[in-house]
């Protein structure tokens, strides 16, 4: 059966958004997402109502995904789920649900680590698509993670930096909530930079050694300048919105940026891609372009569908476990911080 190309059905439930989606070898057929709304009142993501908008959105989803990809569930040949890491809930969510599934066709599952299925969405067979050449720097940037990881294959993925405390993502969002701006706040800030000026404010850049990132303390700094300026005018934040968005995007994008130079040009390496949410920023793409363009490097950006969690990213990396041969079983926990390495 498994000779045959495969067709797989992925879920993706590990944090707000519920995702299905349909892969036939590299291609996807379908890549279906029900975003969960109800997390914009609280300003961020809460975990119990997050499972529980899964357990209502996923039968809906998944149906969708099927019938766009004009597919029938007999025709499957696997289950894949994201495993973790994420909200253990959520998680929870997608597996049972892939695992049942996988029981009532009697096919294989394959579990699937987020992380991961972000940076092998550049192996999706997609013509936007520039399919890297090993080794090469994968840089994860969303709301939970940053990493920069030396990939040597689809799965030998060796961690050379990591942030310390916060995501990027989720200075992004955070720096977002503070200016009164609606969760997520990181496509919100890339809108509003654009028509601002991103030298106007000057926010600290840590100084690490190695490759590891920190954004605390830039948040912490940007929440303090904006009480301090509040203090002397209360509509501070409301007039100089766009400098204020411009400048601290150029910040965050900046911290990752000076790692993402060392590690290439140390490691010798000249193939970067990058995945995750954070990766649909406009700042970091167009910045990424102009080095590559300078050193000579070649930089792999995903379509837009592929940055924020989708299931897609979850389906094309199932397929390469399927030519490992490598499969789960129905005793496979969630695991809400599931580690990925050498
Ligand atoms: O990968 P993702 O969908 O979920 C996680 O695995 O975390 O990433 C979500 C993150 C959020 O922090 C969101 O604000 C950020 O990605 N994001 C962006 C943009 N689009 C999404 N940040 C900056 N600019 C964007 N255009
Ligand atoms: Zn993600």
């Amino acid at each position: 059966m498994l000779h045959k190309t495969p067709i797989i059905l992925a879920i993706e439930s590990s944090c707000d958004d519920t995702a299905a989606a349909v892969i036939k070898g590299r291609k996807i057929l379908s890549n279906c997402i029900a975003n969960q709304e109800i997390h914009i009142a609280y300003g961020g993501v809460v975990p119990e109502l997050a499972s529980r908008a899964h357990q209502s959105k996923i039968v809906p989803v998944v149906q969708q995904a099927l019938r766009k990809a004009n597919i029938d569930k007999k025709d499957l040949t696997a289950i894949a789920y994201t495993q973790g890491p994420g909200l253990l809930g959520s998680l929870l969510v997608g597996s049972a649900f892939a695992k049942s599934i996988a029981l009532a066709l009697d096919i294989p599952l394959i579990p699937i680590n987020h992380m991961q299925g972000h940076l092998l969405v550049h192996f999706i067979d997609d013509e936007r698509i520039q399919t890297p050449a090993f080794p090469c720097l994968g840089v994860t940037v969303s709301g939970g993670h940053t990493q920069l990881v030396l990939m040597h294959d689809q799965f030998k993925m060796e961690i050379l930096g990591t942030t310390l405390d916060d995501a990027i993502g989720e200075a992004f969002d955070k720096c977002g909530k503070r200016m009164g701006l609606p969760y997520p706040s990181g496509p919100q800030i890339d809108k509003l930079a654009k028509e601002g000026n991103p030298h106007r404010f000057t926010f600290p850049i840590p100084n690490l050694p190695g490759y590891d990132v920190s954004y605390s303390g830039v948040k912490t700094a940007v929440i303090n300048f904006l009480s301090n300026q509040e203090q002397k005018d209360p509509n501070f934040i409301k007039l100089n919105r766009n400098d204020l968005c411009a400048s601290i995007q150029y910040t965050l994008v900046q911290i990752i940026l000076t790692k993402i130079v060392k590690v290439v040009k140390e490691k010798k390496l000249s193939h970067i891609i990058i995945g995750g949410g954070v990766a649909a920023n406009s700042e970091i793409r167009t910045q990424l372009q102009n080095i590559a363009l300078k050193e000579g490097w070649i930089v792999s950006l995903p379509p837009f569908e592929y940055t924020t969690d989708n299931a897609a990213m979850i389906g094309i990396a199932a397929y390469y476990k399927i030519q490992k041969e490598e499969f789960g079983g129905f005793g496979d926990p969630s695991n809400a911080r599931l580690k990925y390495g050498l």
